[in-house]
């Protein structure tokens, strides 16, 4: 008897008020929520007020709501454009949820792997909150598809890792070799974190924590939430056994080769300035790249090029100096993968130095006149 009432209320709700102000659509919206478990298919006249607000509702939480509620089919392809817009929130995630149908499976993965690089970025970042083992197939073939962007086959890595399905799945992709090198920290780093002990103890054999000196680091998010001593910190960045100032300026003070420092807290944040350190081959900044040249008289070098015309190719190398060479006693030129940064310079400094030293890094906002 309830239910018939609220239809009865519903129904005259719309036709009363057929372009019904908003309080008037949430009362509507109120009374129709009542109804989901009424089986819409024998109750036409409500589907038709359903889909009415559905209709309305399109990009709104209400839609992921409508189609949740009354188990709607066939809207996948509008669920997964709400979670691309909203991809870190929990409608989002519901919305991404209720998509991973057989059909939304293969719009998903159509997003993932398509040309527009937001929506694949947005669409990795949904499935890998909503921890389905049904996103796992398109997380991992995002993982070791390296012609992706390093932030995105990062996302699927973490969003792997949150379960236990997907972490065993990695694991496998490590120990087979398959997962691309610049993967190994994001991987590691998100491997010795899992909640199964198992798992994290195969982890941390295969990828050993980075090492500061004398001492295993802590996990990254311990570090990030540790205080420094920024004083300190620039001591450390200063001093010879860091190296950091033989490549990078601060204010003017160390060698111009990599990027100035000067305003690098604005750019990056403290997770990211760890990551600069701890796995410089990720994330290399655009004109940064290293390359590799071969030429007739001088052998090889690796540096940044910093200019380049159809006669002469520029190339900057570690310690500042700038080698101009001409094209044709270049015999190759090819940009490696790898940064010229090296890795584990963290081993020169105990886990404190470090955070102090990184503590250092984000308080510099902006060049000192
Ligand atoms: C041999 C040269 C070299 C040394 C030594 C070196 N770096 Fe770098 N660094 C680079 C280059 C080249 C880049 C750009 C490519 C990359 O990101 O890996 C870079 C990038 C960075 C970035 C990211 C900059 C940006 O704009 O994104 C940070 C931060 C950084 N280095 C900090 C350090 C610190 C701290 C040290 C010392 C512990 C250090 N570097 C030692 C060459 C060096």
């Amino acid at each position: 008897m309830r239910g018939r009432l609220f239809i009865a209320l519903a129904v005259g709700l719309t036709i009363a008020w057929p372009s019904a102000a908003s309080a008037q659509t949430n009362l509507q919206l109120e009374a129709l929520k009542r109804l989901k478990n009424l089986d819409l298919e024998s109750n036409p006249a409500l589907k038709k007020i359903v889909l009415k607000h559905l209709e309305a509702s399109r990009g709104k939480p209400a839609f992921v709501e409508i189609v949740r509620d009354f188990k709607l089919n066939g809207h996948e392809a509008e669920l997964i454009r709400f979670a691309q817009a909203h991809p870190n929130d929990s409608t989002g995630v519901e919305a991404i949820r209720l998509a991973l149908t057989e059909p939304g499976l293969k719009l998903v993965a159509d997003a993932v792997n398509g040309t527009d690089p937001n929506a694949a970025l947005a669409t990795t970042e949904a499935l890998a909150n909503a921890q389905s083992p049904k996103t796992e197939p398109i997380l991992l073939g995002a993982v070791v598809d390296n012609t992706k962007p390093l932030a995105l086959r990062i996302v699927a890595v973490n969003g792997l890792a949150k379960a236990k399905t997907g972490a065993r799945a990695l694991l496998a992709e490590a120990k087979a070799g398959r997962l691309p090198a610049d993967l190994n920290f994001a991987v590691g780093n998100a491997m010795r974190g899992v909640r199964w002990k198992n798992l994290r103890a195969q982890a941390t054999k295969l990828f050993p924590p980075p090492q500061g000196l004398g001492q295993a680091l802590p996990p990254l998010a311990e570090l990030v939430a540790m205080k420094g001593d920024i004083a300190n910190g620039e001591k450390v960045f200063f001093r010879p056994q860091s190296t950091c100032a033989t490549c990078h300026q601060v204010n003017g003070r160390g060698i111009d080769f990599g990027p100035k420092l000067s305003g690098i807290g604005t750019k990056l944040g403290k997770e990211a300035l760890y990551l600069s350190v701890l796995d410089p081959n990720a994330g290399i900044p655009f004109g940064y790249e290293a390359w590799l040249l071969k030429t007739k008289n001088s052998g090889e070098a690796l540096g940044i090029i910093t200019s380049q015309t159809d006669d002469e190719v520029t190339l900057k190398l570690p310690g500042g100096i700038t080698i101009t060479h001409n094209t044709a006693d270049i015999v190759s030129r090819a940009q490696l993968p790898t940064s010229i940064m090296p890795p584990g310079l963290q081993a020169t400094m105990t886990p404190q130095d470090l955070v102090d030293m990184i503590a250092y890094l984000h308080s510099l906002k902006q060049a000192k006149p």
